[in-house]
């Protein structure tokens, strides 16, 4: 990947930018945040760290929007965090318009990037970025699910005592308190999660890991988690540039898959070269499916009320 841009210097921007300057998953790397020499400073750093670390990927910072000009892919991560108490769906009314302005630019600078919406609430502002690009679905998508199933990963390793590298886990629908993780898709070393955890347990980890982002925000009070969604969008952007083909899951736009449209949700995806090359439908039993539609329709109330804002 030639050039790719962050919007949002804050610590997700550059806990992001940290890992894919380190890994040189791009040649040029733009950080641009409102605070203009803070995204400097923190360009600068990232540069060096990189650097040290072998790689040639060059960081800008700054604040002028022309920064994302020949943008590959836009990552936004602007807007501010939640406070400890508060849900993502309290911080829509500041990052709606954050996320408005920035697809402005976009659409100025770099009309045919791709674009990963990482802001929260993260399922309403993917569905708004796409509805205010001029893309498909392909193109414009977010990252919740890659971070939601390594923090269920963590919570199996920690209940069973196995290695972490062997736990596969898949979680859908919106990224908050009705995520759905499927136990039916998690499996340690290819043994399905329930020859090794009773229900009990697998509850406790539901819960948990429903809760991730919470329980961090919670215990850090000025901040939310920075690191492990760092990594989960440099992921992302790995599978992307590398064109990986990988089986991930990501915020994607729905077009019936799941029996929903209008909405963008949590769901495992196939991302290749540009972006999302298909949406990977799974056949959800019932109550799968209930806790899906449960999902979707918190999702779906919040982006009616972005017409209210
Ligand atoms: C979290 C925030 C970043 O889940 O959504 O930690």
């Amino acid at each position: 990947m030639n050039k790719l841009s962050i919007v949002g210097a804050g610590m997700v921007g550059e806990a992001a930018a940290q890992m894919i300057a380190r890994d040189e998953l791009c040649g040029e790397l733009s950080l641009i945040d409102v605070q203009g020499d803070l995204a400097k400073g923190k360009a600068l750093d990232v540069w060096q760290a990189a650097v040290e670390a072998g790689s040639d990927t060059r960081v800008y910072g700054g604040s002028n929007a022309e920064m994302l000009r020949d943008s590959d892919l836009v990552v936004i991560t602007a807007g501010v965090p939640r406070k400890p108490g508060q849900s993502r769906q309290d911080v829509l009314s500041i990052n709606l318009p954050i996320l408005d302005g920035i697809m402005q630019d976009i659409n100025t600078y770099a009309p045919s990037a791709t674009v990963l919406v990482v802001s929260n609430p993260v399922d309403v502002l993917t569905y708004r970025a796409w509805s205010l690009s001029k893309l498909g679905r392909d193109k414009v998508f977010g990252q919740a699910g890659v971070l939601d199933t390594a923090r269920m990963k963590c919570f199996i390793a920690e209940e069973t005592d196995f290695s972490a590298r062997d736990i596969t886990a898949l979680v859908l629908g919106g990224h908050g308190d009705s995520m759905v993780p499927l136990m039916r898709y998690c499996a340690i070393g290819s043994v399905p999660l329930s020859h090794f955890l009773s229900d009990q347990q697998i509850e406790r980890i539901v819960q948990r890991t429903r809760q991730g982002g919470g329980e961090i925000l919670a215990l850090k009070k000025l901040g939310s988690a920075c690191d492990a969604p760092g990594v989960a969008i440099a992921q992302m952007v790995d599978a992307i540039a590398n064109r990986r083909n990988r089986i991930l899951p990501a915020v994607a736009i729905l077009e019936g898959e799941y029996g929903r449209k209008g909405i963008a949700m949590g769901v495992p995806c196939v991302l290749a070269g540009h972006g999302i090359e298909r949406v990977i439908e799974l056949t959800l039993d019932a109550q799968e499916q209930a806790m899906f539609d449960h999902s979707a329709d918190q999702v779906a109330r919040d982006i009616a009320e972005i017409d209210a804002l």
